[in-house]
């Protein structure tokens, strides 16, 4: 089984650091809302799914080892502004509000119950977080499935058998509570056979492909081969026709109603290449990526990052020779006194996608150009 990112009991959180990944595989216990805000604004978690799973889970730990109050108001009202701190500590991606929102109407409604106490309170907030947890694993189960389906279906790679896809930064089992969204298609078409090879870009300035994508590839033992973000349109010309390159398939951070979408940085040029080499461009993402109370993609608030992400990288010190993983070195690769702009996500128009994989199916857009991913919420959805 892929490492995972969260490992929860009862009463007990812990994250793997993926700052240390690939050359430490150590966990962080998380006791508190306050951990976990941190953790995820370090990046030590990371990944909308599990940004959202982490910050819910670390609020049920607190809760499950805290003396509470017997009264239902003063727990539910505790709960709620822990939620409105957490959903502080990233911007873009929304599965964490949406988790949030979700959570907070769990509270409300059982502090409308007659018979609610602080016990109750606890319980149900407890549950409903546990239950996501669980949810998500099953929900990339099917985006894994949706996906290689359909691309099985729509390009000639697929209907020979014999698919090479592109995807970026990480959106496997570290990037959620298991299995992954862009990267469970890949683990899907593997599955099933169908997968020829996958190439993950390194995913500048943080790396997720390099140090994280290519670690769960090379754990799965997925014929995989890595690229600098800067290699994506010469693969796509050079190798794209024999390695039976199908499309790029990506994560994403937030969807908004019209199917523009938020993701790593770097997305929106790969986005770009797909349609010029006429390969798909895919998004795989749960529906609580999608908020269709965001319009468009203009209206998306945007992470920038500390210039430092881009100027110094760390790793083991390298004497050339050998690795030292028991010593950590900060080295600077840029002019010092450069400004420096690090947005950490872009965001790709709708009009460059073709198709929106959930958990309930995949969304193309109609004759139109227009996706109607308000159909994804609707009573069957697509199933
Ligand atoms: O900054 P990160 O590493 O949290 O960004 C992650 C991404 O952009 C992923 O593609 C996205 O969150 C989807 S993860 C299933």
């Amino acid at each position: 089984m892929a490492q995972l990112a969260i490992k929860y009991t009862r009463g007990q959180l812990e994250i793997l650091d993926q700052l240390k990944l690939p050359h430490a595989e150590e966990y962080d216990h998380i006791f508190s809302s306050t951990d976990a805000w941190h953790a995820i604004r370090e990046m030590r978690t990371r990944g909308a799914p599990a940004i959202a799973i982490v910050a819910a889970l670390a609020l049920a730990v607190e809760l499950v080892n805290l003396k509470i109050s017997p009264v239902a108001e003063e727990v539910k009202v505790f709960v709620i502004e822990k939620l409105d701190y957490l959903a502080t500590s990233r911007p873009t991606a929304v599965n964490l509000a949406d988790a949030a929102r979700k959570l907070r109407k769990t509270m409300e409604e059982a502090a409308a119950k007659e018979d609610a106490n602080g016990e109750s309170i606890r319980e149900a907030y407890v549950n409903a977080a546990e239950k996501m947890l669980v949810d998500d694993v099953s929900d990339n189960e099917n985006i894994g499935k949706h996906g290689a389906e359909w691309i099985v279906k729509n390009t000639e790679a697929g209907r020979k058998g014999q698919v090479s896809m592109l995807t970026h930064c990480n959106t496997g089992s570290l990037a959620t509570a298991g299995y992954g969204t862009a990267l469970g298609v890949i683990r899907s078409l593997h599955a099933n056979g169908t997968l020829k090879h996958a190439f993950c870009t390194e995913t500048r300035p943080y790396n997720q492909g390099s140090r994280l994508t290519a670690f769960e590839l090379v754990h799965d033992q997925i014929p995989a081969t890595l690229i600098t973000d800067s290699m994506a349109a010469a693969l796509l010309r050079l190798r794209g026709p024999t390695e039976n390159i199908a499309g790029i398939v990506v994560g994403a951070d937030r969807v908004a109603a019209n199917g523009d979408t938020a993701n790593k940085i770097g997305t929106y040029s790969l986005a770009i290449l797909a349609k010029y080499h006429g390969v798909k461009f895919l998004v795989a993402a749960p529906r609580t990526t999608i908020d269709l109370q965001t319009k468009t993609g203009d209206d998306i608030v945007i992470e920038e990052r500390p210039g430092k992400e881009v100027t110094l990288i760390k790793g083991p010190r390298h004497d050339g020779v050998t690795l030292d993983l028991g010593v950590v070195e900060t080295v600077s690769i840029a002019a010092s006194g450069i400004d420096i702009w690090n947005p950490a996500f872009d965001v790709t128009p709708h009009e460059l996608i073709d198709g929106i994989i959930t958990e309930v199916g995949v969304v193309e857009r109609d004759g139109n150009g227009a996706f109607h991913l308000e159909q994804l919420f609707e009573a069957d959805g697509l199933q």
